[in-house]
């Protein structure tokens, strides 16, 4: 019995998950020179510091305004003004690098018969041009933004709208995320979750417990009894 079994669809998260956040400062390097690895890690942490803090006071800003806003106050904090360099940061979020290995997987789950999803904090327009540039568009039965519930992940009403668009029980629904606090959240809501630990993180003491961790995605494969 494989540890996945009964699984229908398996559901995505996007940022830091199937894209690499980090390509998009790792453009900048050649301007920015060691700041960028600086900016890159208090970039991140103010985007999803802003999205809970948001989702706790009830003040639904959307992704973009949100990471627009983590980037300036970051780029203020390292003594970083350059508007040119704010433009260029955002729109590279929106050609993200995708994951070695994230084509290859999606095209085996489905070749196996089970259905794709991702599920994301980012807005619609972000998610359609990243899943665009990056070529996954014809891989993904659906691509699900928080924003069609004005809250941010880990409420549990992000993981209810796999459920539901899905029409699946959670027990049915892998939910994959790179993101540990993302994955707990996940697996409290009661999806199974496979935490992506790409970069050998310690666990979280946090409620939820995934069912497995994998280092990238392909370690999906033979959790559902698939050829890796
Ligand atoms: C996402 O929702 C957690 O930012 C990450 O894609």
């Amino acid at each position: 019995m494989s540890a996945l079994e009964g699984i229908r669809a398996c559901v995505f998260d996007a940022y830091g998950t199937l894209f690499d956040v980090s390509s998009a400062l790792a453009r900048e390097q050649a301007t920015l020179g060691d700041r960028a690895r600086a900016l890159d890690a208090l970039w991140r942490r103010k985007q999803l510091e802003y999205t809970w803090l948001r989702t706790l006071m009830r003040r639904y800003a959307d992704f973009r305004q949100v990471t627009e806003e983590a980037l300036r106050w970051s780029m203020a904090a390292l003594d970083l003004a350059d508007e040119g360099l704010v433009a260029r940061l955002m729109r590279a979020y929106e050609v993200l690098d995708p994951y070695p290995e994230v084509a290859d997987v999606l095209t085996r789950l489905r070749a196996a018969g089970l259905r794709t999803a991702i599920l994301s904090n980012g807005t619609p327009a972000m998610l359609t041009a990243a899943t665009r540039n990056a070529g996954l568009e014809g891989l993904l039965d659906a691509v699900w933004s928080v924003e069609e519930v004005r809250l941010y992940k880990p409420d549990p009403a992000i993981y209810e709208l796999a459920t539901r668009g899905f029409g699946l029980a959670a027990r049915e629904i892998a939910f994959l995320s790179a993101n540990a606090w993302d994955a707990h959240g996940a697996a409290s809501f009661g999806l199974r979750v496979v935490w992506v630990n790409r970069s050998g993180q310690p666990r979280e003491p946090l409620p939820g417990d995934p069912v497995a961790e994998v280092r990238d995605l392909t370690g999906l494969l033979p959790l559902l009894g698939l050829a890796a």
